[in-house]
């Protein structure tokens, strides 16, 4: 069991604000949509969940602990960010096994089963460089599933996929909640997640707005 809460997260970048009194708790089982135009500050929210992004003011809470005082760096939350930073002449195995080997704990059984999951199997010893937009978006994601983190944070992950490959990444979050995941997903496209997600935030200028 875990919880992610923010509480009057605030963060100023220069005389930008770009988050401004986000309160969200967040809780087990449960699949969230972070909905907003482009620069409303999706990105960013998501980044200051995982410790990459020193609030300004308030808080960020994973089990009532404040990640930014404590100064630990959570195992529970994996991230998919779009755009990580892969090397092309790698294979898309070959770069996840990089990433595997700085965190460890992470096999290449795991590195399989995360590929598996996305269908990229397939595709696993294609160089990083000749991968297709979608083949990137689910190399991502098994990316952030890989290490199994029970906080799953998506950043616009349905961008770049193709109609079946959208149906793919939805049943893969439904089974991972349906495993206890917790998963967040940010988009600026309303449809993706509106009839999919058990609860949906808005975001306009950095801060949570009603509808
Ligand atoms: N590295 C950065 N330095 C300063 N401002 C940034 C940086 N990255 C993003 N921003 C600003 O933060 C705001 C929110 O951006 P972002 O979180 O990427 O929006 P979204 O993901 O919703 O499209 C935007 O105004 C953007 O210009
Ligand atoms: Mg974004």
């Amino acid at each position: 069991m875990i919880t992610v809460e923010t509480k009057n997260l605030t963060k100023k970048i220069g005389n930008e604000i770009i988050l401004k009194d986000v309160n969200t708790k967040f809780e087990n089982k449960k699949i969230y949509g972070i909905v907003g135009r482009n620069g409303s500050g999706k990105t960013m929210f998501l980044k200051s969940l995982c410790g990459f992004l020193t609030p300004t003011s308030g808080t960020v809470l994973i089990n009532q602990k404040d990640i930014y005082k404590e100064e630990m760096f959570s195992n529970n939350v994996g991230i998919s960010f779009s755009n990580s930073n892969y090397i092309k002449d790698l294979t898309g195995f070959e770069n996840l096994e990089l990433i595997a080997n700085i965190k460890k704990q992470i096999s290449k059984e795991d590195i399989i089963d995360a590929l598996k999951k996305v269908n990229l199997l397939k595709e696993k010893d294609k160089k990083y460089g000749k991968y297709s937009l979608g083949m990137k978006q689910k190399l991502d994601i098994a990316q952030a599933i890989m290490e199994k983190p029970e906080i799953l944070l998506l950043d616009e992950p349905f961008n770049g996929l193709d109609d079946e490959s959208v149906k793919l990444i939805k049943k893969l979050i439904i089974d991972l909640k349906n495993g206890g995941n917790t998963i967040i997903i940010a988009t600026h496209i309303k449809d993706d997640i509106e009839n999919f997600c058990d609860e949906v935030i808005r975001f306009d200028m950095g801060t949570i707005v009603n509808k």
